[in-house]
């Protein structure tokens, strides 16, 4: 479903290299975790992927689903179906989170060619999926984000992950401040969408949401390249062992 080849990415503005030659397939079906220590290029992955600007793509490629992941901008990659959260979510003061999950699922609609949701066929979507997560109807009534506690956003995010059932999910999850009750929302909302025909993958520096959503792969990165990729058994090791080792190993 993805195939990243030898990419090299930098940033814009300064010409730094974050991203070395990186190489990563990712089948459907699969739930993949990138795992790596904190500014091994974890995050810049989770950018390109969503088509962020400020960053220079200075060789190798990107495939999904057999097309250029790379010629496609922000809407053609959601109507494809590629579907990423981010380590800060941002806030939206003033527009409700039922209207921006609406605007989101039409967006994707209206690129697809497809009819607008009506407003009742929408409303009958964010309730069952709100059920399926245990989220409060009425949290949806506030603006996106704003105030909203750390477990709160992740609902937020993980329910629009669910109504726009995307075949690709990035999950950058935060190293800290996700606790427990957090932890359980976004690991049942990505068990809830495991299928066949879908490929997650988890950007996550620690071990511990890996004993909620149990991997396919695991794979190490370390200053902007895939340097070893294992089964589930890669992450124990690596909580056992640390980093250090592992990379030192790779050098
Ligand atoms: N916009 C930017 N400008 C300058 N340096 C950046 C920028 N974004 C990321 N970096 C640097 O790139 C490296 C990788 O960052 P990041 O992808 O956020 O790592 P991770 O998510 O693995 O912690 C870090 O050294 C970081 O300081
Ligand atoms: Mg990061």
């Amino acid at each position: 479903m993805l195939e990243i080849k030898n990419l090299h990415v930098r940033i814009e503005e300064d010409g730094t290299e974050i991203i070395r030659g990186l190489n990563l397939s990712v089948k459907a079906g699969e739930v993949a975790a990138i795992m790596g220590p904190n500014g091994s290029g974890k995050s810049t992955l989770s950018y390109v992927l969503s088509g962020k600007e400020d960053y220079e793509i200075t060789e190798g490629s990107i495939t999904y689903n057999g097309q250029d992941l790379l010629d496609m901008d922000v809407s053609e990659r959601a109507a494809a179906g590629v579907f990423l959260a981010f380590q800060y979510p941002v806030e939206i003061p003033g527009v409700p989170t039922m209207t921006f999950l609406k605007e989101a699922m039409n967006a994707q609609r209206k690129q697809r060619g497809e009819d607008e949701l009506t407003t009742p066929d929408f409303i009958k979507k964010v309730r069952a999926a709100a059920a399926d997560l245990k989220i409060d109807f009425n949290m949806l009534k506030r603006p996106v984000n704003v105030g909203f506690s750390g477990g709160e956003k992740k609902r937020a995010e993980i329910l629009q992950m669910s109504l726009l059932q995307p075949q690709l999910c990035v999950l950058d999850e935060t190293d800290s401040g996700l606790d427990i009750d957090a932890l359980k929302v976004v690991s049942d909302g990505v068990n809830l969408l495991r299928s066949p025909d879908r490929a997650v993958i988890v950007i996550t520096h620690y071990q511990r949401l890996l004993e909620h959503i149990v991997p396919d792969t695991v794979h190490v990165l370390s200053k902007g390249q895939i340097i070893k990729s294992g089964d589930k058994s890669l992450a124990l090791e690596l909580e056992e062992k640390g980093y250090a080792e592992l990379i030192d190993a790779a050098a």
